[in-house]
């Protein structure tokens, strides 16, 4: 090989210079990325590669040399004492093997090493600085050596401590630097989002800009009342207290009552870390928040010394990807599907591409306004999005990619399904099919019935509900608890048995909780959380059909807008009559009123591990919710109880480490009839 680049590697790495330059502007001072994260990495890691064989390419104002771009104006800065770095990426699994190589030759060693390992939460990074154990500010990493003070701000996350436990077994640090994470669970995302929509205000596109915008207040107000939290996961300067090992200062972390994610693995080999790689990467769509890799950290404190840190980056750590939840596709075709309300949804067929080991071939465009605004048009080559069990959806248009030959999206007069008027009402986004008897709505409205947060019903699917309406053996929500084993049976993919079982699963679900049959019905902005406040104050339908505007918007959490649609819902005639019929073929609700109910388990709270062959996790999380326990995604030292079922993985192992009560599926159900619970 020669010693000199030729012209065209010089030319390569200007350009790749130039363009991460650019795209590193648009997604940290505009925060409107362009690309997707995993074009971003992969253009940065060629980079670093030719960097790294051709040193004198590498030129001081390199995007590879630095870790962000300045913090914005707004907040007061503040510098970091010991710069907050960022990490070098691999993309799978051969990277955490070459990573392990790559150690030892910069220790001159052949001994095996060992490594914690971390999910690589997708948040925004601060840092915590506590002088005598009392949280003085707190920062965000902004160019990685000044950040923004956003100390008001942080100390609105309650699992930030104000102050640090002072347990006795070890040294007090008199300063202490902590790094974490600071994220937004899925579920509290979607929940914010749904709040924003129906309050007119724009939306978020993904968890971690929620978390980045909320941070980013300067009305702290308001992020307190954004349901952020943090994960802590490694220091600056430390003050009267010295560590030999990441996972002994994790530990210690702990113990200060700082919250480490339960999920970090200590002192595994790398072998064993490209099976935690495997294992998260099946687990991350089940987990509460959104992970994008794992970070690999070498455990020894003597080793990281050794090994020392580039300009940009640690050599003792590195981040492992998963694969992209975000790639290109083309679009095309924009259809539109007519949901349960008659909202005429505008669908975009897409090229299929594999976004994180699923084939995704249609994203929900929303509306005619999201078309506009977004300007989509068929043919269009677009960035396309899958976040946690968040519908795909298209980020944005790359236009650069625009031939002139695409067509503009029109929004149809006519409903596709009945051929009646679609209408916009003014002032909504939305256009209505007006025909209250249209099939499409009808379909929509039993798929929602029968599903998991309504009266799930098991083997009412899509497909047979579609026949049932067709064959037009179904006209009403209340025809389906007339169903018998006669006219199921001889519908396409059904048989005596599936009939039967059908029948007794439709019977067994008449006896349901008030908030699921609230959120079965589908009045508008009643998802399963505001069917669960309402049911929580109403004992049953009868007290809320009877409760006035104003005594609803009293309520806790909900806005004028869902108690103005409650009360419109009841003043329907055609709703009170589907209500009077399902309570005449036998549907009965079993009350949920809050002060009504012995509250066995307060203040206790339970984990769910596994499956459990006596009930789904749903409706053991709802028995235990009912008594007044709380269920916890992860085990730490408050959790009083682990339920764990079959392939109850690494909570039970938690639980059994930190001595916490574990509870089988027998167990579990014994000791719920011990504390009078209905099982
Ligand atoms: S360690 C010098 N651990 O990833 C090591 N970072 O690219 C610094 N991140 O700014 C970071 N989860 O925002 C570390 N378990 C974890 C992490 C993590 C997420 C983020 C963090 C950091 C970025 C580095």
């Amino acid at each position: 090989m020669s010693r000199e680049p030729d012209g065209k590697t010089r030319e390569r790495a200007e350009y790749l210079r130039e363009k991460l330059r650019y795209h590193n502007y648009r997604y940290f001072v505009l925060d409107d990325p362009e690309i997707s994260d995993a074009e971003y990495d992969r253009m940065m890691q060629k980079l670093i590669e030719i960097e790294n064989q051709w040193p004198q390419l590498a030129t001081p104002d390199s995007p590879t040399t630095r870790v962000g771009s300045p913090p914005l104006e707004k907040f007061e800065t503040a510098a970091h004492s010991v710069p907050m770095l960022s990490l070098d990426k691999g993309f799978d699994e051969s990277d955490i093997l070459a990573f392990d190589q790559r150690v030892k030759r910069g220790l001159k060693t052949d001994e095996e090493i060992l490594y914690t390992v971390e999910p690589k939460m997708d948040g925004v990074a601060v840092e915590l600085i506590y002088g005598g154990g009392v949280l003085e500010t707190a920062s965000t990493r902004g160019d990685g050596y000044t950040g923004e003070l956003v100390t008001p701000n942080i100390k609105t996350v309650r699992s930030v401590p104000l102050r640090l436990n002072h347990p006795e077994e070890i040294p007090f640090p008199g300063l202490l630097e902590v790094r974490g994470e600071i994220f937004m669970e899925t579920a509290d995302f979607k929940r914010l989002n749904q709040w924003r929509m129906e309050n007119g205000f724009p939306l978020f596109a993904n968890p971690r800009n929620a978390t980045a915008g909320s941070l980013r207040q300067l009305d702290s107000s308001i992020t307190s009342r954004r349901p952020l939290r943090i994960y802590v996961y490694g220091i600056g300067l430390a003050e009267g207290i010295s560590f030999s090992s990441h996972a002994e200062m994790l530990n210690t972390l702990e113990k200060l009552g700082l919250p480490v994610n339960p999920l970090v693995c200590r002192r595994i080999t790398a072998q064993q870390t490209a099976e935690y790689y495997r294992e998260m990467d099946g687990r991350r769509m089940g987990l509460s928040y959104e992970i994008d890799g794992i970070v690999m950290k070498v455990d020894r404190y003597d080793y990281h010394e050794q090994l020392g840190t580039t300009s940009r980056s640690p050599r003792w750590a590195v981040a492992v990807k998963f694969a992209a939840l975000q790639e290109r596709t083309l679009i095309k075709d924009i259809v539109v599907q007519v949901g349960r309300t008659g909202a005429l949804t505008p669908v975009a067929l897409l090229e299929p591409v594999n976004i994180g080991g699923v084939t995704v071939s249609r994203a929900s465009l929303h509306n005619e306004d999201e078309v506009a605004k977004k300007d989509v048009r068929i043919g269009d080559t677009v960035l396309v999005q899958r976040a946690g069990d968040v519908i795909p959806e298209i980020v944005k248009v790359i236009e650069s990619r625009r031939t002139g030959s695409e067509k503009r999206f029109e929004m149809p007069s006519k409903c596709p399904v009945c051929s009646s008027d679609a209408v916009r009402i003014e002032d909504e986004a939305v256009t209505r099919c007006i025909n209250r008897d249209c099939p499409a709505q009808l379909k929509g409205n039993i798929r929602h019935f029968a599903s998991k947060g309504g009266f799930d019903i098991d083997g009412l699917g899509t497909k047979l509900i579609d026949q049932l309406v067709d064959k037009k053996i179904v006209t009403s929500l209340a025809d389906i608890f007339k169903l018998d084993v006669k006219a199921l049976q001889n519908l396409e993919r059904m048989g005596p048995k599936s009939a039967q079982n059908l029948v007794d699963a439709i019977s067994a679900s008449k006896r349901v909780h008030f908030s699921r049959f609230l959120y079965a019905l589908g009045i508008r902005h009643v998802g399963e959380y505001v069917a669960k406040l309402l049911a929580a104050q109403y004992e049953d339908i009868d007290a809320l059909a009877a409760a006035k505007r104003e005594e609803l918007q009293a309520i806790e959490g909900l806005g004028p807008v869902v108690a103005a649609s409650i009360v419109e819902f009841f003043r329907r005639r055609e709703n009170l009559e589907t209500i009077q019929a399902l309570q005449y073929l036998g549907v009965q609700t079993i009350s949920e009123k809050k002060t009504q109910q012995a509250q066995p388990f307060k203040d206790k709270t339970f984990v769910l591990t596994g499956s459990l062959s006596s009930m789904t996790r749903n409706t053991a999380r709802e028995k235990i919710e009912a008594a007044g326990g709380k269920v916890s995604g992860s085990v730490s030292s408050k959790t009083d109880y682990v339920v764990a079922g079959d392939l109850p993985g690494s909570k039970l192992e938690k639980a059994q480490n930190l001595g916490v009560t574990v509870l089988d599926d027998e167990g579990f159900l014994q000791f719920l009839r011990d504390a009078g619970i209905e099982v």
